[in-house]
């Protein structure tokens, strides 16, 4: 009988754009006591974009951080999938800018994959099986990446809950990261109004009540069908990810496990519910708390803050994840985390990403805002947004919509560590560069 192939995460990358709104100045703002965005919601800070930096931009970066961390050459990759719910067009896919941007090799599958939240774990599953099908060929690298924008209106509820921010990762048999357990699936769709983003406005529509509700309600179905399905349960389990709409849901999430284990009468080794949340999930939410919800990274980037903290103590670890999207579609499962950190330390930046990070006042808040609105529309283009080089690293760069066609500028500046089939350096952009 042939020994089957072991498939997950090989290495990831996060991109952290370089704003932020610290919470109690959006609190003061809006009147509100700041302890209840901070402890309330359990968020510090939300991560806000620039102009001139989109759900593309975001993309690109963290795959670029990505290639130029990791040992895999651009030439191996066989499909591109983005998980997204901020999508900057109807038909295009983010995928295909991405692609056109890194210059990668036209022997490639690319699209999105969308489902509200759930649309980076949906692409994470559909390479895991193109992974095992495709093991031994040329083209065996998978690359996955979760872009999103989370904006709710001025002064809603919503609003606290924002963020903004990118995960990529490499899906491959060479999972040195996270080793998916081939369990059957646990998985659980229910059509539900809990929160949309309607083609004609900028900002999501949300019940709020209903989105914990229905949150927590796949949580208990996900997790029973896993359980009954694989036979493993709490106590399998050293860390328990959550889809991290703000970090107070994931304390939710964790309780009502906690809960229902001891209900049962099951996990009676455990410690007091705390205790157990400090050791099994707070260790990853610390990004989550410095840049708000990202939507179909959120998952990802709690993932990505387990191993960059964690390094030395996560090696073959086992992790239950549970990912959730509004509307809705949710999965619960599990890997275990590699033996070899030293493939990731390093590697992810998300620490190097917070620091020298910009805080914004509410009016520059406001102000980002309206300009990134009046950019999204057709004409908006001007050869001022060109990017000029600063010093950050800074790749890639949103200038406006000329024609109908989105441009993106790339700075001329040099790639600290330039991969020889990885060429950043020329102008790409979905419609060649006129200076007047
Ligand atoms: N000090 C400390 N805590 C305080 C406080 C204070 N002064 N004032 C209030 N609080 C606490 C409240 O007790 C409450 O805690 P509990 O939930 O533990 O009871 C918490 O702060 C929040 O207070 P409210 O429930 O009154 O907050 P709200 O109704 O104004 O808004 C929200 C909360 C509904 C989550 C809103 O932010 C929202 O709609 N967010 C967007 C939707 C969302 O994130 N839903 C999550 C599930 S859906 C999903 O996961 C998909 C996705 O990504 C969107």
């Amino acid at each position: 009988m042939s020994k089957q192939i072991e498939v997950g995460i090989e290495s990831m990358a996060v991109h952290i754009p370089r704003h932020f709104v610290d919470l109690g100045t959006l609190a003061r703002a809006n009147n509100v006591d700041p302890d209840k965005y901070y402890i309330g919601l359990g968020v510090k800070r939300m991560a806000i974009l620039a102009p001139d930096e989109d759900p593309v931009t975001m993309a690109v970066e963290a795959c670029r951080a990505l290639l130029e961390k990791s040992d895999v050459d651009p030439a191996k990759i066989g499909l591109l999938m983005v998980g997204t719910e901020s999508g900057v067009d109807g038909a295009k896919p983010i995928a295909s800018y991405v692609h056109g941007l890194l210059g990668l090799s036209g022997n490639c599958r690319t699209f999105d994959t969308k489902h509200a939240c759930y649309s980076g774990t949906a692409a994470l599953r559909m390479a895991a099986d193109w992974c095992s099908v495709h093991a031994n060929q040329d083209r065996n690298r998978a690359l996955v990446i979760t872009t999103d924008i989370a904006r709710y209106l001025v002064g809603s509820s919503g609003e606290p809950t924002q963020g903004a921010g990118a995960v990529a990762f490499f899906v491959s048999d060479e999972p040195h990261a996270l080793i998916l357990d081939s369990q059957p699936e646990a998985v659980f769709t229910r059509e539900v109004m809990d929160f949309w983003r309607p083609h004609y406005r900028d900002a999501a529509v949300v019940d709020g009540r209903t989105s914990i509700d229905s949150y927590l309600l796949a949580l208990e179905h996900t997790y029973s069908s896993y359980k009954e399905n694989s036979k493993m349960g709490w106590d399998d389990f050293d860390y328990l990810l959550f889809h991290v709409p703000f970090p107070k849901m994931a304390y939710k999430a964790f309780r009502l496990l906690y809960e229902r284990e001891f209900l049962h009468g099951q996990g009676c080794k455990a410690l007091p519910l705390s205790r157990e949340y400090e050791i099994r999930t707070k260790p990853g939410l610390w990004p989550n708390v410095e840049l708000g919800n990202i939507y179909s990274g959120s998952l990802y980037l709690s993932l990505a803050g387990l191993l960059e903290r964690e390094v030395d103590r996560v090696e073959g670890k086992r992790v239950g994840l549970f990912s959730y999207g509004s509307g809705s579609c949710a999965e619960f499962f599990s890997g275990r985390i590699g033996s070899d950190s030293s493939k990731w330390r390093d590697k992810i930046g998300i620490s190097a990403g917070l620091q020298g990070r910009i805080e914004l006042s509410h009016d520059q808040y406001i102000g980002f805002r309206q300009t990134s609105k009046q950019r999204a529309s057709e004409g908006s283009y001007c050869h001022d947004f060109l990017p000029r080089s600063n010093g950050n690293g800074r790749k890639v760069s949103f200038c406006g919509i000329r024609d109908h066609h989105r441009v993106y500028a790339i700075s001329k500046e040099k790639s600290p560590q330039p991969s020889p089939s990885f060429n950043l350096n020329q102008q790409v952009s979905s419609r060649p560069e006129r200076r007047p």
